[in-house]
């Protein structure tokens, strides 16, 4: 059987695989558009989390849609991509890290499959390890080193956070901050999906550096592109020789 891995990623990332058509479907949980491409062997399946005309923030993503779509597809892998603040000196922005924790503080957000029966989904590994450790591998090829482990905090944005949240955050353990990992992973966790994120530091969180803009997290976002791309494909390798 043909393994199947879904990729989450921001605009600009379609551009990772050979050019395949755009499909979209209409879930019970709305319309998602992606990319479905044969790639070395894998069927690999890429979703613009922001929607393909980059129109959606992250407090409006359709994440149910996202991952009832990779699942209903087939797909037992999901790669995502994300963009993070720091809350650590020494996770400098263009660094890439790999969470293994999660602490969920969005507030307005569709967090589960499962509405109408108590389903208590076990999150002691909120980020599936067999994945992380191929991403660890991807990226001690690509970039010579891996930082894993870390806890990534999530916001509901969409604006950035006060530096008082940011202290708060550190307290309490977070040592990246994110808008979109959750309830991605909570949801993936809920249909057995094997979910990791590649999360690429872009700034320092507020009250580390002098202000915050979304033209700064582009701008590092499209310098690192490329590194993440390398990963991407060093890990979707592994992936087909696990087979
Ligand atoms: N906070 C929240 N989300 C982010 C940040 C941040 O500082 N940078 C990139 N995504």
């Amino acid at each position: 059987m043909v393994k199947t891995v879904g990729i989450i990623g921001g605009t600009g990332y379609e551009t990772l695989l050979p050019e395949g058509s755009w499909l979209a479907t209409e879930t019970i949980y709305g319309k998602v558009e992606f990319m479905e491409v044969d790639f070395e062997g894998l069927k690999v399946i890429f979703i613009p989390r922001h929607g393909r005309e980059h129109n959606l923030p992250p407090h409006r993503v359709n994440y149910r849609g996202n991952i009832w779509l990779l699942k209903s597809r087939g797909a037992e892998y999901v790669i995502a991509i994300n963009a993070v603040g720091s809350l650590r000196r020494i996770l400098k922005p263009g660094m890439i890290v790999i969470p293994t924790d999660i602490i969920d503080f969005t507030k307005n957000r569709y967090t589960t499959f499962f509405d109408d029966k108590p389903v208590h989904v076990d999150f002691t590994e909120p980020f599936c390890m067999k994945l992380v450790r191929v991403l660890e591998k991807a990226s001690e090829k690509v970039l010579g080193y891996s930082i894993s482990g870390a806890v990534v905090a999530v916001t509901e944005g969409p604006r950035f956070e006060s530096p008082a949240e940011i202290n708060a955050l550190r307290i309490l353990g977070a040592d990246i901050v994110g808008m979109t990992s959750a309830p991605e992973a909570a949801l993936a966790k809920e249909l057995g999906l094997c979910y990791a994120s590649l999360a690429l530091v872009t700034n320092y969180a507020a009250g580390m550096q002098e202000k915050q803009s979304s033209e700064d997290v582009e701008k590092v976002a499209n310098e690192k592109r490329q590194q993440v791309f390398q990963i991407i494909l060093e890990t979707l390798k592994i992936l087909k020789e696990q087979e």
